[in-house]
């Protein structure tokens, strides 16, 4: 694991941003895996900077996305569906048919699932998936649980992840319960992998997922087992780091 410990959130989202723009310049084919949350927005708003004022291109970039909420339409605020057009692909040049986002809605969600993971199979695999980090030790909306569930599934969000979310909610009973995701086995398989983290309330998860034992109760410990992750975080994020970085 590769740890670089930014000064503040400008710099995460700047570093972020090279890596995906390094890897779309050397493969304008690349296949790339994207997060939600407020911790990729100051990435996606650079990356949207790159495209505008260096023109990189989007054009022949695949992306898939780690997770949606189940019940969500399309065009309501809070599905990832929206936040991704609003905040990245209505601002670069990606093509439409190249966006891959679990559909939340599908009548028959255990067979989005399977659709969902042959689709990743079918574009080559995922170059590069970029994280974000839930308090409690989640990525994608892989909770702590007794296993590390392989493949995209349907999963039951935990009751402090609903809580962490109600911010974006009118009400916290709007939170939806139930969500779709990439599985553990999913995320492992991309070849390249970036972890943000910014904030004191990522502190705890971090230390359990850079220097804790590996268990599913903390799904993002598994990351020391990939051999090639990079790890972004500011100075709160690491806080808590007892080894150094
Ligand atoms: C959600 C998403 C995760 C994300 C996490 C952290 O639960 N499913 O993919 O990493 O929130 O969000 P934030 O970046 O807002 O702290």
């Amino acid at each position: 694991m590769k740890i670089i410990v930014a000064s503040d959130y400008d710099e995460i989202s700047r570093l972020a941003a090279d890596r995906v723009a390094e890897l779309v310049r050397q493969d304008p084919g690349a296949v790339l895996g994207l997060p939600t949350g407020s911790t990729p927005l100051g990435m996606y708003r650079n990356l949207i900077r790159m495209h505008r004022e260096s023109g990189l291109s989007f054009k022949n970039v695949t992306t898939f996305n780690l997770d949606e909420y189940v019940g969500l339409s399309p065009d309501d605020e809070n599905s990832y569906r929206y936040y991704m057009y609003q905040n990245f692909f209505n601002h670069i040049d990606i093509q439409k048919q190249n966006i891959n986002i679990p559909d939340g809605t599908a009548e028959d969600l255990e067979q989005e699932c399977v659709d969902y993971e042959n689709k990743i199979l079918s574009a080559g695999g995922i170059d590069l998936m970029v994280l974000g980090l839930g308090n409690n030790g989640h990525i994608g909306f892989n909770e702590p649980s007794d296993h590390f569930p392989n493949a995209t599934h349907v999963t039951e969000l935990d009751d402090s992840t609903i809580q962490a979310n109600a911010r974006f909610f009118e009400s916290i009973d709007q939170v939806p319960r139930y969500a779709i995701t990439m599985g553990i086995g999913s995320i492992m398989r991309c070849r390249k992998i970036l972890l943000l983290a910014s904030g004191n309330a990522k502190a705890r998860a971090i230390r359990g997922a850079l220097e804790g034992p590996v268990t599913p109760l903390l799904p993002a410990s598994i990351l020391q087992f990939h051999p090639d992750v990079t790890v972004i975080l500011d100075t709160d994020a690491a806080s808590e780091l007892t080894r150094g970085v």
